[in-house]
Formats: structure tokens, sequence, C-alpha cells
């Protein structure tokens, strides 16, 4: 029955996994319904690290379908690197199904991506450079490749000619590139069709019959709130629905079938890529949450641009996303500081600010209005209740609870499994 939504609060990274590890077993489905192999989430299982960029976090747990739904762009090639390492490790990639409606990430999306973003210079957006913004948006110009196309020989060589006709114009007469062939992308395309055919199936189907049969259904976002192509800080976005609502057109699941929005939120805050980013820390502090944090992308090893954590952007990914519970990551992270600053508004140009700005002008150069709130210098990697945590750090929790304005139903205190504290059970 219950469709439940996981979602980021800040720009990405905030450790879904925390969640989905928390509601381990009983989830029956887990549905990746936007984004593509941008997205990077390393989840550690008895010591070993499994660092997955398309696959859904289910494929993990033998109980669990996974499900990549129709938002999502794919990479055929990482999708069957994904799967083929899996499988050499143990892990039974069987029960996976793909929708036939997602889209495919052609060789050339790849390549636009890339020369976009040197072209653009210092304009660029900082991407992870896996053509996720050109698929997306051949897809919304309606000359996208999807999934059901790769077994329709004749309807694939059309759309491919079709695309190439104006992508070839663009790479060699813009970009100075060589021209790419209708035969390369059929030759790179066409060998993973004979594989992926058993996978594929009308997703919104399967996920119907599942929530009828009373089925617990977890729709988990790539990305985040403030990543998002409606509601985060454009252009400085990526180019899928990154919130709740995308969980529902990415997946075919009705909004009247979800019935609880789970949302992460790191204890500080980070981003990749360019954009603004009103905590941002330039010193010391910034350095010492990226080492502490370790703080590097999954997908592109690039340092995370680290901050204090800022309760505006947490009360905004309430509100947009609808959030019921909120799960805080990496509190232990914070442990060592004489006092823990959390942004509660922001300054500008002298005005206050309690609620994101309409204007990104303003967002951009937005100060952060600081509250000082007690450190603590216990180690909490071996806390599980919430009353054995430090004094400090359970005012912490509260007055960002407070801040946000939804419940703080979970609390992860370390990488592991297991480092996690329940206030609240995130499945009814
Ligand atoms: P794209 O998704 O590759 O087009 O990149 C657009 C923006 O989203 C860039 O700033 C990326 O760094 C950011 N981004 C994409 N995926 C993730 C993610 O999983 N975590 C954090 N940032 C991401």
């Amino acid at each position: 029955m219950p469709a439940i939504v996981l979602v980021g609060a800040q720009w990405g990274d905030e450790g879904k996994g925390k969640a989905t590890d928390l509601m381990g077993p009983d989830v029956d489905y887990v549905v990746k319904f936007n984004g593509g192999n941008n997205a990077g989430h390393t989840i550690v299982i008895d010591g070993e690290k499994y660092a997955l960029h398309l696959l859904p976090s289910g494929i993990l747990t033998p109980t669990c379908t996974p499900v990549i739904g129709n938002g999502v762009v794919i990479d055929l090639e990482v999708l069957f690197r994904e799967i083929d390492g899996l499988e050499a490790r143990g892990v039974s990639t069987d029960k996976l199904v793909v929708s036939a409606n997602a889209h495919i990430i052609a060789p050339y999306n790849r390549t636009l991506d890339r020369v976009t973003e040197r072209f653009l210079g210092s304009r660029k957006i900082g991407t992870t450079g896996r053509g996720i913004g050109p698929t997306y948006a051949d897809k919304m110009s309606r000359n996208g490749i999807r999934v059901q196309d790769l077994f329709d020989h004749h309807i694939l060589e059309q759309k491919v000619e079709a695309a190439l006709a104006l992508k070839n114009q663009i790479l060699t007469k813009i970009y100075n590139r060589r021209a790419i062939s209708v035969t390369e992308v059929m030759d790179e395309l066409l060998p993973y069709a004979a594989r992926l055919a058993p996978m594929v199936a009308d997703t919104t189907r399967v996920l119907e019959r599942a929530l009828d049969e009373g089925k617990n259904v977890l729709l988990e976002a790539g990305q985040a709130t403030l990543l998002d192509v409606d509601h985060g800080t454009y252009p400085y976005v990526t180019s899928s629905s990154a919130t709740a609502g995308g969980a529902c057109t990415g997946s075919g699941i009705p909004p009247t079938r979800i019935t609880r929005v789970i949302a992460i939120l790191k204890a500080y805050t980070t981003r990749v890529g360019e954009g603004p980013f009103p905590t941002e820390l330039f010193d010391a502090d910034g350095e010492f949450l990226r080492t502490t944090g370790f703080e590097f992308g999954t997908t592109t090893g690039r340092p995370r641009r680290c901050g204090w954590l800022d309760t505006v952007i947490g009360r905004y990914a309430t509100r947009i996303n609808g959030v019921t519970d909120f799960v805080i990551t990496k509190l232990d992270v914070l442990t060592g500081l004489d006092t823990v600053p959390i942004c509660v508004a922001y300054d500008v140009d002298g005005v206050r600010h309690d609620e994101m700005p309409v204007n990104q002008s303003d967002f951009h150069h937005a100060k952060p209005v600081y509250e000082e709130l007690a450190g603590w210098s216990e180690d909490l990697s071996d806390v599980r209740r919430f009353e054995d945590l430090p004094a400090a750090a359970q005012a912490y929790v509260l007055r960002v609870e407070e801040l946000i304005g939804a419940r703080v139903s979970a609390i992860g205190v370390g990488p592991g499994r297991e480092q996690i504290i329940s206030r609240h059970p995130l499945l009814d």
C-alpha cells in the first residue's frame, strides 16, 4: 500500500543510504525515478564498500526489487558495468526491472556535455560530464532515444539519424569536433539490447501491482532539492526533478499513493560543482568538515565544497517536498567543535530573509545569520539511543528540528549500517 519518497534536502550527497539501511529488508521495491549515473552512493555492508552510480541501492538487498523508472536516463555501458561488478562479488541482479520509457544516454550526449562545459569556461555548471543534461534536453525536445527503441532496429536508426543531423552541425561547426556516424552510435547501443530485453517492463504497472498487494515501495531521488531543475539554484542544477513531485512523474505512481516523504539532511552542508552556497567555508573549519566527513565525490572524486548547516534550506526542503520525516546524517562529524554554528536566516543587503529569497541574485549574495550552539567532545559512534547522546548534541538536533519544521526521525552517527539512532520508525 504505502509509497514512500526519499529525497535529499540540500545539494546532494546527504547520505540517503542511512535511511534505506534503516528500512532494510522491509522495503520490497526501490525505485530510481530521476537522474542517471551522475549520482553516486557508497554503501558499506559488513565492512565491504559498494559504490553505485546508476543502480538503485535496493539492488544489494536480496528481497528487494530494484526498479529504474521512466524518469531516469541510462548509460548502458555503466549499467552493465555495475551489474557485472556486483555479480562478480556474488550479488544477484536478477530482479532488476527497467522502464521501457527511460531514456538512453547516447554517446553524442556525453561528448556534448563535456565540450559545452569547456566552451562555457568560467560560466560552466560544473556538471559530472556524464551526458545527463543533453539527454534530458533531447527528451524535452522530443528527439531522445528510449529503452524501447533498442528493440526496433529501424526506429532506432531513424531516431539516431534525426538526432545526429543536428548534433553533428553543433559538434563540427561550433565546437570544431569530428562528426559522429549513425553506425558508431548503433554499434555502441545495439549489442546491449539482448541483455537488456528481459529486464524491460511497463514499470508503472509493476509498481501499481506492488502497491495493490500492500508492498512497501521506496521512491529514491537522485541528487537533491536544491539541484532540482525547477526548485533548485537554477541554472546550477541537474536537469531532472529531484524533489518529491518528480517521484510521481518519474515513476508513474500517482501522488495519492504517497504516504510519507523522508528527507535526508546532512548535519552540515556540501556542494559539488558551481553555484551559490551561502554558508560555504573557505577556512580551516571548511577543511575540517571536508577531512573529517571525507567529502570527496563518489562519481567524480572532486573535493566537495563544505559549510555549516543552513536551516533556511532545510525549511525550504520541508515546504517543497512536504517532508514528514527528516534523517540527519553525519552528526558525528561535528564532534570536537567548541561551538556549532547553524544558519537560521540570511542577510541580503541589510534585509533579513527567513525564507529562500525569491530572486536568485539575492541568494548569490546572501550572508548567513548564525546561531551558535554549544559543541560536544564525546565520541558518538556507539550511541544508539537519542537519550544517550551528549546533552549538547541532543540540543543541536532539537533546535534543528524546530527550525526546519518537521520531525527528525533518525540520526546517523557513523558510516556503518548500524551507526544510526532511530527516534520514530520510517515505515508505518
Ligand atoms: P549534471 O547532473 O551532471 O548535469 O550536473 C549538474 C550539477 O549537479 C553539478 O553541479 C553537479 O555537480 C551536480 N550533481 C549531479 N549529481 C550529483 C550528486 O549525486 N550529488 C551532488 N551533486 C550532483
